[in-house]
């Protein structure tokens, strides 16, 4: 990437940008969820608040869905995230994650990570440790739970409990 993360626009995903959400996921399978292009336009119409994208320019280069359950308002869940290959390895996941994170004043995170993606992993870890908070794991849903369609497993992270100070101190340093 010849820009740097500050050159991005990170904001709310609008109803126009799915078309170019919808190209990136294609991009990346089997490496993140494919869902239906409807799924998609549901969450840019009625997730705008927890879904974001970041831009260079005019080009679409990430894209992280997320929601509050309604039964745990006090958490905010990662579903899905995708950064384009040629702007991976620069913090971009983390900064995406985190700004979730401050606009949902959330004080807990929970995401969900397959066992062979390390990376993911590795960027959890790092955000609890940024975040000054706990960190959990166990197993959300198992193999088994996916009839054997060779879906891996979704483990759960569940980092917090989180102070929006702490969130607010690395956002805008
Ligand atoms: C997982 C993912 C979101 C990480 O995004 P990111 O913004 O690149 O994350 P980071 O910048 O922290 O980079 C993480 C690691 O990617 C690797 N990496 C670095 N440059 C890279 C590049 N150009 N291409 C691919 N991987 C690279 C490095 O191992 C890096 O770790 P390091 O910084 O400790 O060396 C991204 O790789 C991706 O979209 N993958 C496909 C979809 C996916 O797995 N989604 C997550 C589901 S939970």
């Amino acid at each position: 990437m010849q820009r740097t993360l500050n050159d991005l626009t990170i904001r709310k995903v609008r109803i126009d940008d799915i078309p170019d959400v919808y190209k990136l996921l294609t991009a990346n399978r089997p490496y993140v969820g494919l869902n239906s292009r409807y799924t998609y336009y549901l969450l840019a119409r009625d997730f705008s608040d927890t879904c974001i994208v970041a831009l260079d320019r005019y080009r679409l280069v990430a894209f992280s869905s997320g929601y509050v359950p309604p039964s745990r308002p006090d958490t905010f869940f990662n579903w899905e995230i995708v950064v384009d290959e040629k702007y991976r390895g620069n913090g971009l996941q983390k900064k995406l994650l985190l700004e979730q994170l401050r606009i949902t004043r959330a004080e807990y995170f929970e995401g969900t990570v397959n066992p062979s993606n390390h990376v993911s992993e590795k960027n959890y870890l790092a955000i609890a440790e940024m975040l000054g908070a706990k960190c959990s794991k166990s197993v959300l849903f198992s193999e088994e739970d996916f009839d054997g369609d060779g879906h891996e497993a979704e483990v759960l992270f569940r980092i917090g409990p989180i102070s929006l100070a702490s969130i607010e101190n690395i956002v805008s340093p």
